[in-house]
């Protein structure tokens, strides 16, 4: 992809457009929830709630406090539930002030896919926090998982290769998930692939001997998650013809994530390789203390705190991106330039999108 500019132009646009003409889906889907299933990239508190606190400045720039997000401000998901008029998603593991009436995040961080066993908290005595029975139905289902997948391959020193070779169990389990809500009566999925894993800070910190690409993203690293996408793809295409009344959508969020790091510059942005928060000794400042963390550094204690301004970072803690990432990567993928079938957010309701795929 060269340019997202370009993707965005006038052409793109009357492409969806005329889709949209086609297939008489000129109605905006209203969805009274989101489920939201992922990891990191999406925990909206469900890690802060059950294990591991996160310290400040996580949340400083939007929430002000640290907010169960691993960023500075809000996520891609939260920006979803908000374009929907809806509230940013309560963890599914936050006992204290969780509301669920307009859906659930099921996000946590270093989670993976896994077969879940009850995927839908069902009545009980949260009975006036949780959705209506019929928005489950009605709910827009989001996915964003996989990284976590690849990347524990990979520091369990696991071969590319054999890290390569665990993709496609992987991508069955997920179609193994999906089938799973399906039964349970969701129809609308919008799911993310994986990001470019191979040009994460604390992934090349921590591999620093692997092949670099021209821009300095660890190749091999790339390569699998590309593979991780094409079976992804594949599974969804076969998922299409398995759930006949299921609105699939497959964003294609790998693309987004490469431009906007390899062409930080061009989009107001800097430093994509380098963690805003934390501090490390190396040119990717990751590894020596957490963000919000300390270390003993020659002696004396430092702490991994922010960097001047995340506004213009892609990078917030070596793992995942800022609330200024976040947005750009939302408005974009938000369109509908970079799904397939090529219809933005607020049409992903419509079954007929089915039928209008390459
Ligand atoms: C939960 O949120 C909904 C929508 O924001 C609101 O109408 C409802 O009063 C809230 N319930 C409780 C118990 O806070
Ligand atoms: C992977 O290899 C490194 C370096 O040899 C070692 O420190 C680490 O413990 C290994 N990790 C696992 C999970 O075996
Ligand atoms: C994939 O799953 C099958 C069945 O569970 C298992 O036998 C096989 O070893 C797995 N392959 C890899 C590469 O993990
Ligand atoms: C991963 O496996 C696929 C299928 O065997 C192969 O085409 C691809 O080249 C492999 N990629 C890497 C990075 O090993
Ligand atoms: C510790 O001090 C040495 C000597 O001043 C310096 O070269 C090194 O970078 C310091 N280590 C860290 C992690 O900053």
């Amino acid at each position: 992809m060269e340019s997202l500019g370009a993707t965005l132009s006038f052409p793109s646009c009357l492409v969806i457009l005329l889709l949209l003409l086609c297939i008489g889906a000129t109605k905006e889907c209203e969805f009274p929830a989101i489920f939201n299933l992922g990891d990191s990239n999406s925990d909206t508190g469900g890690l802060a709630a059950s294990l591991v606190p996160l310290n400040p400045p996580y949340g400083d720039t939007y929430f002000h406090r640290p907010a169960g997000r691993a960023t500075d401000g809000r996520l891609i998901i939260d920006f979803i539930a908000q374009s929907f008029g809806l509230p940013y998603l309560s963890a599914y593991l936050d006992s204290l002030g969780a509301n669920f009436t307009h859906g659930a995040n099921f996000a946590t961080s270093a989670s993976t896919i896994t077969p879940p066993t009850n995927i839908i908290p069902q009545g009980g005595v949260f009975g006036n926090l949780m959705p209506k029975e019929k928005y489950f139905s009605e709910a827009l289902y989001t996915f964003d998982i996989g990284q976590n997948d690849l990347a524990e391959g990979f520091f369990d020193n696991k071969t590319v290769e054999q890290v390569n070779a665990s993709v496609p169990n992987i991508t069955v389990a997920f179609s193994t998930n999906v089938k799973n809500i399906y039964k349970l009566g969701g129809r609308s999925f919008w799911i993310h692939n994986t990001g470019p894993l191979g040009c994460l800070p604390y992934m090349l910190a921590s591999f620093l001997s692997v092949e670099r690409d021209e821009f300095g993203c660890a190749k091999p690293l790339n390569e699998v998650a590309q593979y991780f996408n094409l079976k992804l793809k594949e599974a969804i295409v076969q998922l299409r013809k398995d759930l006949p009344l299921a609105a699939i959508t497959y964003v294609d969020i790998y693309s987004v994530k490469f431009s906007l790091i390899t062409n930080a510059k061009k989009y107001g942005f800097e430093k994509p390789f380098v963690a805003c928060c934390g501090y490390g000794s190396g040119e990717y400042n990751y590894g020596i203390a957490e963000c919000g963390g300390t270390a003993i550094v020659n002696g004396s204690e430092i702490f991994g705190g922010s960097c001047e301004n995340p506004s213009v970072r892609v990078n917030w803690d070596g793992i995942h991106f800022t609330e200024a990432a976040n947005k750009f990567i939302f408005d974009i993928i938000s369109s509908g330039a970079f799904s397939d079938p090529p219809l933005p957010l607020n049409m992903a309701c419509h079954t007929n999108s089915n039928k209008i795929q390459k």
